[in-house]
């Protein structure tokens, strides 16, 4: 009798459905995976073909075996490098003794957190959660339930106002800030009580306050828009608004998911501009690239109109992201990694710098976190740059279709910093001998 055959699980496909392009002209384990993938996972993310295994310090290796430097470091959530020794030996000790209470029962691991965060940073008190967007959250709980506490505006008439071009996060709340409609289109109804205003403006700003002040609880603002594709304001940008904020008693809520923690060259960076913001949110390399660690710090003025079971999370605080956490902060400080994220920025900007190609419009960041701004040359993209980046041993992902973000892990050297800088110099060398040849044909 003949059996039915059963499809097999996976199909051998070479190309996304999603995008229709071809996931990796490489190995065959590669294929595999990206099928799998493909025909598995939701297609929420357009990953670059390229399926890893393995990291250490700067660098992850593919199933393949190839090499790569890693200057995503998982949106900036890996600053001190894949898998630090350090942060986790801290996650396995803790692994060993408790992993999980929730907040129901006080727990050493976290207590101690509390304190150390309260020395590391200088606030009164720490909110503790796991995601970015859920830490942005907090935030706008936080400043809405202030607003209501201790400004004295109407439960419903609270707003906040947020800036154009930012990214907060993923959350109904948080895209509804979002002016990108890939963010927030077709998702329903969205949050009532924002205000959205140009970035980089504090005159939009004190307009913005004039108008509305009475009834605005916070301003929320990345002090360099990541996502926008590593946007750096004026100097003095965030100081101007800062001050505004105050005059209008409105709290300065500073998003640092993917600016804090050394990444700019400061610990956090609203320090370049010398302001304490009211809230400050971290999230991604407070987890030291091991767990999802996010938190709201602020004083007792605004933290303590929260009052026992109106927020929380389950796993908010867990023991072993108490235990990451301070290892992860700990070595940021023992490894110089603030002054390490100033030097190497300059040198990586300076050099790029001096590429001349058609492909680049322009080059900016701070610290170790960088972008070059690209223009499509005969159809080729950031995309295809970044295709070309990955086969001569570099990965980096564009933002915005033309725009490439460089954010190395923070302890790289000079040595390995040159050696990242010259593949990338040598793909804008091909990348522009291809067009050379597009032309003579
Ligand atoms: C500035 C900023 N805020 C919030 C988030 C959201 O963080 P998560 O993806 O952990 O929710 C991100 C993520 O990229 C971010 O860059």
């Amino acid at each position: 009798m003949a059996t039915k055959k059963t499809k097999p699980a996976v199909k051998k496909e070479t190309k996304c459905k999603k995008t229709n392009c071809k996931p990796n002209p490489l190995g065959a384990k590669t294929k595999s995976y990206i099928a799998m993938e493909d025909r598995f996972g939701a297609h929420n993310y357009h990953p670059l073909p390229v399926v890893l295994k393995k990291g250490k310090g700067i660098y992850v290796w593919d199933v393949e075996g190839k090499k790569y430097f890693d200057f995503l470091s998982a949106y900036s959530a890996v600053n001190q490098g894949h898998c630090h020794p350090r942060i986790v030996k801290a996650l396995k000790d803790q692994t060993n003794q408790l992993c999980l209470t929730s907040r129901a029962f006080y727990n050493e691991a976290f207590c101690e957190y509390e304190k150390f965060m309260h020395s590391y940073f200088g606030y009164d008190k720490v909110l503790p959660m796991n995601t970015g967007a859920e830490g942005v959250e907090t935030a706008l709980k936080l400043a809405r339930r202030w607003g209501v506490a201790k400004k004295g505006i109407a439960n419903d008439k609270v707003k906040i106002i947020c800036c154009e071009g930012n990214f907060h996060g993923r959350t109904v709340t948080v895209i509804t800030m979002s002016d990108d409609p890939s963010s927030y289109a077709d998702y329903g109804p969205l949050t009532p009580g924002f205000i959205r205003i140009p970035y980089n403006d504090p005159k939009a700003l004190e307009k913005a306050l004039e108008k509305y002040g009475k009834e605005v609880a916070a301003f929320i603002a990345e002090p360099i828009q990541g996502e926008a594709g590593v946007f750096v304001p004026d100097d003095g940008y965030l100081k101007k608004c800062f001050d505004l904020c105050h005059k209008h008693n409105v709290l300065f809520i500073a998003d640092e998911v993917q600016t804090g923690i050394a990444r700019t060259g400061k610990m956090l960076c609203s320090q370049h501009d010398g302001i304490r913001p009211d809230i400050v949110i971290l999230g991604k390399a407070l987890g030291g690239g091991v767990l999802p660690v996010s938190a709201c710090l602020a004083d007792d003025d605004i933290m303590l109109n929260v009052k026992p079971g109106e927020h929380g999370s389950t796993f908010g605080g867990f023991p072993l992201a108490a235990r990451v956490a301070v290892e992860a902060l700990k070595v940021v400080k023992d490894e110089k990694l603030v002054q390490n994220a100033e030097k190497m920025g300059k040198i990586f900007r300076k050099e790029i710098e001096k590429i001349n190609s058609p492909f680049i419009v322009q080059v900016r960041g701070r610290g170790l976190l960088n972008a070059i701004v690209t223009k499509p040359v005969e159809g080729k993209t950031a995309w295809d740059i970044c295709l070309k980046l990955r086969d001569n041993g570099l990965l980096a992902k564009p933002t915005h279709d033309h725009i490439i973000r460089f954010a190395p892990p923070l302890c790289i050297n000079k040595e390995e910093l040159m050696e990242a800088i010259a593949i990338i110099k040598k793909t804008f060398e091909q990348m522009f001998g291809e067009y050379i040849q597009v032309l003579q044909a």
